[in-house]
This record gives structure tokens, C-alpha cells and sequence, in this order.
């Protein structure tokens, strides 16, 4: 099977893309955080921004509504197809081959290149499309995800045991075969988050934790709550508000980076 083939066999059969962002406390974290981060970063509205790997459109959507010029590409139909119907420019492609011209955008954005190119040739390529295709003194900004997030996940929803080749291989490796929760993916250390940033040229390069520490109190409740009532002690004050300011004070001493499953990775164009 071809990457291509995993990825369009995933994202279509087994995982609703659409709604991940919007069906779970992690998920309404991680877009309230994407958003917090990549507000730091953009220039004014409007502006020209590339989602790559943008899936169906969930970023590019607020992006667009917030006035920026939007291009998403992504390899699966289903998510052009969906991106489109939101009224998106979506096209189909791959991070390692951008269809577009030389300083294009004034900011590319790649959350899913990153963990789902397994190659560290292929995220080099990548990264090195994306730079291209920025403005000089443009940001380019990644999501990664931490190579401790399996082991510290798989604990706080009481799965380590079960899953404890997978989290060890993953802790050891950066990958593992058996992981059988996403598409072929990477983890990457932060030091290994910078050093390719830095690697592809990119300067001012910052890590910041997306879901920062107090994700993993949203990993806890979707993963013993899903479908039931919450107790009084996690409905008030909202856990989502709790999370996120976890994840802004937390993003203050930046040896706190270690704790967040999601990594944010920002550099500017050289
Ligand atoms: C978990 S989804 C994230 C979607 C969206 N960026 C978000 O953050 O909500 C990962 C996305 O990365 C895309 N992707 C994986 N490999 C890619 C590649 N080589 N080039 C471009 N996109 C890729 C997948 O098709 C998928 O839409």
C-alpha cells in the first residue's frame, strides 16, 4: 500500500476529519489553540496564507472568515472535496510537490505533513516546498506531534498496558508498525522538531506546546466520558477554559514544551 493509498484509506473510512476538531475536548483545544498561535504569527488580514495538508478546511474556514486569502491542498479527495464544498480553493497534492510559484504567501501552514511523512528525506522536502513558496521574512508554521504523547496518553486513558509495544516502540523509534490509531506516522522530539526547521532554513525558529499540559486532562475526559454525563467537578469551570489556560501559562517557561502531546513549530523565512 502506498502512503497515498493509507491516507486516502484513513481519512475515508476510518476517520471523520470534519468533525474531529469539533467533537471532543482535545479537539475543540487543539483549534482554539492553532488559532491563539497562528494569530501571533500572521500578518494583518489579508493576507496570503497556503494550508497545507489542510484536510477538509476546518483551519482554512476561520482563516478565510477572518479575512485571509486561502489555497488548502491535501492529498485525499474527500478532504479537497469537502474543503470545496465549504467554499475553500482546495486542491489536491502533496506537501513534497507544491503546485504553486516562488514566494506566493505570506505564510504556509502544514499540520499533518509533518507526523504523517514517516521519511525524514520526504519532511525535508516538504519543508523546504513550504519555505519556497513563502515571502521573505514569512512564517512558516508546523504541527508535530510529541514522542511522548503515546506513552503519557495511553496512561491518563488507562490503555498503557494494552498498548505498550506500540507506546515502547514509538518512544524508541519515533515510529512504530503496529500503531494502529492513525495513518503512518512520526513523533518527534522537540529537539528534532527545531533541528529540522532550522534545517530547512527557516530563522527565529520558537516550539511552542499547542495543547500544552493541561491537554491531557481533555485526553482523560474524552476518554472516560465519551457519551456520558460529566460530574459537577468537570463541567464547572468549563475543563476546555482550564486547558487552555494551562497551555498559555505553561507557554511562558518554554522547558514546559516537554509536556504537550502537540507541538507548534514556527520559524520565519531567511
Ligand atoms: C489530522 S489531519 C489534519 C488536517 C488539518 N490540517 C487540521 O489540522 O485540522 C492530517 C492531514 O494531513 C494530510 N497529509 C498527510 N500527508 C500529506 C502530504 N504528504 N502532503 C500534504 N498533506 C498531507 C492528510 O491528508 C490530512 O488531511
Amino acid at each position: 500500500m502506498t502512503i497515498h493509498d493509507e491516507l486516502e484509506n484513513f481519512y475515508t473510512e476510518r476517520c471523520d476529519e470534519a468533525s474531529r476538531l469539533g467533537s471532543s475536548v482535545k479537539g475543540r483545544l487543539e483549534l482554539a489553540r492553532v488559532r491563539e498561535l497562528l494569530g501571533r504569527y500572521l500578518p494583518e488580514p489579508p493576507a496570503r496564507v497556503a494550508d497545507i495538508g489542510g484536510g477538509p478546511g476546518v483551519h482554512a474556514q476561520w482563516l478565510q472568515s477572518d479575512g485571509y486569502d486561502v489555497e488548502l491542498l491535501d492529498p485525499v479527495l474527500r478532504h479537497v472535496a469537502e474543503a470545496s464544498a465549504a467554499g475553500i480553493n482546495a486542491v489536491l497534492g502533496d506537501a513534497r510537490k507544491l503546485p504553486w510559484e516562488d514566494e506566493e504567501f505570506d505564510a504556509t501552514f502544514l499540520a499533518g505533513p509533518m507526523y504523517h511523512l514517516v521519511d525524514a528525506a520526504d519532511r525535508r522536502t516538504a519543508l523546504r516546498e513550504a519555505v519556497r513558496v513563502t515571502k521573505y521574512g514569512g512564517f512558516v508554521a508546523v504541527v508535530a506531534i510529541n514522542r511522548t504523547a503515546n506513552l503519557i496518553g495511553a496512561t491518563v486513558a488507562n490503555e498503557l498496558i494494552e498498548r505498550r509495544e506500540v507506546v515502547a516502540d514509538i518512544l524508541r523509534d519515533g515510529f512504530s508498525a503496529g500503531n494502529d490509531r492513525l495513518a503512518q506516522a512520526t513523533y518527534h522530539t522537540v529537539a528534532q522538531l527545531r533541528s529540522e526547521l532550522i534545517g530547512a532554513g527557516l530563522r527565529a525558529v520558537s516550539i511552542h506546546g499547542l495543547t500544552g499540559p493541561g491537554g491531557w486532562l481533555t485526553v482523560m475526559i474524552d476518554s472516560h466520558y465519551k457519551g456520558l454525563a460529566l460530574p459537577d467537578s468537570l463541567r464547572e469551570p468549563d475543563p476546555l477554559e482550564t486547558a487552555l489556560e494551562c497551555a498559555r501559562l505553561a507557554d511562558r517557561h518554554p522547558e514546559m514544551v516537554q509536556a504537550s502531546g502537540l507541538l507548534f513549530g514556527v520559524g520565519q523565512r531567511d
